[in-house]
């Protein structure tokens, strides 16, 4: 299935000129617009389309493609809505369930999922409750941490960066009384790497059967092995554990907002109450195409692994190693400091991914198209062979 890319054609003509304009913002400036970072000051101007386009953006593991055409139609039928307050819905929440064959009573709907990571932030932490995840993984819940004025209890990742399952279920039990809830991020964001199957029961078994735990798989659609399996069936048992998935990776809505989770009645009872957000009458009718559309999803998954594999084949001939990713991203291990090498690639209208603390000489990589991925590919041969740029150790 071809995707249209209304982005390239304008990239061509315009490029050159509006890569030359963003380097007039200042490197935060443009990390703020780009990736949606938070910032203390307003920047000096917006980012124009034009600029924005010319950038190649593999940095925020988004789907590069867009939506396919059965969604976009969707929506755009659905704009016949947007004046409404109650309308028909496409029984987005239904067409969830089946999906999973849970019921609607196990589903929630939020405005990305995100804000659903967020609820659950609200939901079990306090000042006395923590979160216990692994570290470096997703941030979002860790800052919402913060945000409620308590802490994560982080543990580190395995030397070959696996997640440390006996590890989590330690600090877990031994913060019992002030733990609120376990997450864990499945396939992991930043390392692309699974929690096999068998570890996840490990983890649902032996953690204290009432501590919630919060499965996040965002990226569960581009797993290519027979080691993982989803969580949901924990749901079914009636176990306390929330999955959260989202429809801005594999289904390309990211700037719609649509994402959901998966959990106990009691569970989507007691998050219901704190949330905040609505989820728009048109990503709605798309979302539900999209669960429809499993061609799309099947070319989308074929053409990001595909890519995927090129570039750290591409890398590794160059003495770079990457860690083995199931997601829409890698991380390279680049054998010095990334900070100055995100710089660098953004000098050259490249926005690759933010740092990853400790991991501090690895670079994460969103898959783009391949025009994007050309683009990556010839600057990191420019900024690895010329030792100033990037502050190489040599
Ligand atoms: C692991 C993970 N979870 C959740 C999200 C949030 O996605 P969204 O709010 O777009 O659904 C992201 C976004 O990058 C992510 O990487």
């Amino acid at each position: 299935m071809d995707f249209p890319n209304p982005v390239s054609r304008r990239r061509f003509l315009g490029g050159a000129a509006a890569t030359a304009g963003i380097l007039t913002l200042s490197p935060s400036e443009l990390a703020a617009m780009i990736q949606g970072q938070g910032q203390a000051q307003a920047p000096r101007r917006t980012i124009t389309e034009a600029e924005y386009d010319a950038i190649a953006k593999i940095g925020n593991n988004e789907n590069c493609w867009g939506p396919p055409e059965s969604v976009t139609q969707a929506m755009i039928k659905a704009m016949k809505y947007g004046n409404r307050y109650g309308y028909p819905d496409g029984n987005i929440v239904q067409e969830i369930a089946n999906h999973h064959g849970v019921k609607a009573e196990n589903v929630l709907l939020g405005a990305g999922s995100g804000e659903l990571l967020d609820v659950v932030g609200l939901t079990f932490l306090n000042p006395d409750k923590k979160v216990v995840g692994s570290d470096p993984s997703y941030g979002s819940v860790y800052q919402q941490a913060t945000t409620i004025k308590t802490e994560a209890i982080r543990v580190p990742l395995l030397p070959d960066y696996r997640q440390d399952i006996p590890a989590l279920i330690k600090a877990t039990k031994l913060h019992y009384r002030e733990t609120g809830f376990v997450y864990v991020c499945n396939p992991n964001n930043p390392t692309g790497q699974i929690i096999p199957k068998r570890e996840m029961k490990k983890l649902v078994e032996e953690l204290p059967e009432d501590m919630p735990i919060l499965i996040d798989e965002a990226y569960h659609h581009f797993v290519d092995t027979s080691d993982y399996e989803t969580s949901v069936p924990y749901v079914l048992e009636g176990r306390p554990v929330i999955i959260a998935r989202t429809f801005s990776k594999i289904a390309a809505l990211a700037g719609m907002r649509l994402g959901y989770v998966i959990t106990t009645p009691e569970i989507a009872r007691k998050m219901r109450a704190h949330q905040t957000g609505t989820v728009n009458a048109v990503v709605k009718w798309g979302g539900v195409a999209a669960l429809k559309d499993t061609a799309a999803m099947e070319s989308v998954k074929k053409k990001t692994i595909a890519l995927r594999e090129a570039t750290v084949r591409d890398l590794k001939g160059l003495g770079y190693e990457s860690i083995p990713s199931h997601g829409n991203f890698f991380m390279v291990h680049i054998k010095r400091p990334v900070v100055p090498v995100i710089d660098a690639f953004r000098a050259k209208g490249i926005i690759v991914g933010r740092p990853f603390p400790p991991m501090l000489e690895h670079l994460r990589v969103s898959i783009g198209t391949e025009e994007e991925m050309g683009r990556f590919s010839k600057a990191f041969r420019e900024i690895f062979t010329t030792t100033s740029a990037a502050g190489s150790k040599g």
